[in-house]
């Protein structure tokens, strides 16, 4: 680290600016999470943030792999840093994140992009300035790929997007291999960390001020089966609940065959606790979750949702939606229409099947036409948005807390925030609320967002 810095001083006292950097960010929350860790890092050996990628010295994607349209998106953007990198040769190009991980990547990498300065994985991301040094050394291309995760790497520091909210990694990897899913594979296995580290990091957080933490992990309801001291998420949950300052706990993602009476009743007794859950479905018909490997059927994740909701009325629910996946039939469409108006979700991320190599599904038979694939997910949010819809309207009249979090990008007078319920709502007031919970009447529904007023 100490190396980059002087190298990065060197710079600046020759050219009188500091070198600049630039990150770009695919995917999931946790590829989110891991950015504001390399930004840390960055930062600390003396790179400043710049938002036009043209101007860096650096720029490094963050990549992600789960559906096929966002590796495409990383080709095309590689061969644009290619023309960039022909105008200042000094540019170095940084590639991590998931898509490294799988080796029909990494062919490609090496045949057709060698212009690219450093490569790593999902792994070995704390490694960054070893690597950026050994670059930096030697001139040439850098890889360091590893296949599976070693220790967790504590104590990297990160930059935050905004300092009231942050994200908290509480485990990683997956072991559910989910037949159509790629992340198993370039992820790794599961691992938990410690509870005390965990609640040591948000007692850092809350002495700086964030008032909402996100629990991540890929699967957070077997958090802590592998620990030498095995414990159970609901008891993390009430751990975090106690720290003081804390104001918002929001998790993600609950796999619904782990999801237990236990912890339905420490999100129901934590007053911190956002009643608000992510329970990906996938599908509603209960051959298709077989092929998929989910390990529940319908009426198993009709039965959840059912418990969830008499536990807390006041809860709302989101979801993962894929069509299209192989061998779905129309029967087995309209069995996820029959979930999405029994389950009334208040957001839903949907999902056309996309193949990924390596995995079972990608070899399955029946693979389903792409017009069919789109005919339906088109008729899914037929149904889908005016159920959104309905479910807001419970809102309008009615008095919530939201958490400012920033000034709307269309209109300088209109702050935007999230209820409890996870709701964005947008209303008229002043920048000084940005960080604060405050009071709002709903006075309109507007079906992805609501618009309410001060109180
Ligand atoms: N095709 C389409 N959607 C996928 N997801 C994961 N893998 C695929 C795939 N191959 C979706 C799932 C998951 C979400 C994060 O991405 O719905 O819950
Ligand atoms: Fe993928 Fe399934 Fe693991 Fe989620 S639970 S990351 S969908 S394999």
């Amino acid at each position: 680290m100490d190396a980059v810095r002087k190298w990065n001083q060197e710079f600046q006292e020759k050219y009188g600016r500091p070198r600049k950097m630039y990150c770009f960010t695919m995917g999931c929350q946790m590829n989110a999470h891991d950015s504001e860790k390399l930004i840390g890092v960055l930062t600390e050996m003396g790179y400043v943030p710049t938002d036009k990628e043209n101007e860096a010295d650096f720029v490094i994607y963050n990549t992600c792999c789960i559906r096929e349209n966002a590796e495409q998106k990383v080709y095309g953007k590689l061969g644009w840093l290619n023309t960039l990198k022909k105008k200042n040769p000094e540019l170095i190009i940084a590639l991590c994140g998931c898509m490294t991980q799988q080796d029909v990547v990494i062919e490609r990498l090496q045949k057709t992009y060698s212009f690219v300065d450093m490569i790593f994985g999902t792994f070995n991301l704390y490694k960054l300035p070893q690597l950026l040094c050994q670059r930096i050394e030697s001139g040439k291309q850098v890889m360091d790929i590893w296949k599976e995760g070693s220790d967790i790497a504590e104590d990297m520091p990160s930059i935050r997007g905004q300092n009231f909210k942050a994200s908290v990694n509480i485990m990683y990897g997956c072991n559910n291999f989910c037949t159509y899913c790629i992340v198993p594979y370039v992820r790794g296995r599961e691992r938990s960390r410690k509870p005390e580290d965990i609640i040591e990091e948000i007692e850092k957080l809350a002495k700086d001020g964030v008032k909402e933490v996100m629990l991540l992990g890929q699967n957070v309801n077997s958090y802590g089966k592998t620990l030498d001291k095995p414990i159970s998420f609901a008891e993390l949950l009430r751990m975090v609940n106690e720290v003081e300052g804390i104001e918002r706990i929001r998790f993600m993602t609950s796999h619904p065959k782990d999801m237990s009476d236990e912890l339905i009743l420490a999100m129901k007794e934590c007053d911190k606790v956002c009643k608000n859950l992510h329970l990906p479905m996938q599908s509603g018909s209960s051959e298709v979750l077989r092929r998929m490997n989910r390990r529940y059927t319908k009426e198993k994740y009709l039965d959840l949702v059912r418990k969830v909701k008499d536990a807390m009325p006041d809860i709302t629910l989101s979801t993962d939606i894929i069509v299209g996946f192989p061998g779905e039939t129309e029967e087995d469409f309209q069995e996820t229409l029959d979930v999405i108006r029994e389950a009334r979700y208040s957001t839903a991320f949907t999902f056309l099947y996309s193949k990924r190599t390596g995995t079972p599904a990608a070899v399955m038979e029946d693979q389903i036409p792409e017009d069919v694939a789109k005919d339906r997910f088109d008729r899914m949010l037929d149904i889908l948005n005016p159920i959104i819809h309905e479910v807001n309207e419970v809102y309008v009249g009615k008095e919530t807390k939201v958490l400012v979090e920033e000034i709307s990008r269309h209109d300088e007078s209109i702050l935007t925030g999230r209820t409890e319920q996870n709701m964005l709502v947008h209303f008229q007031g002043d920048a000084d609320l940005i960080g604060h919970i405050v009071p709002v009447k709903i006075k309109e529904n507007k079906t992805f967002y609501l618009i309410g007023e001060r109180i």
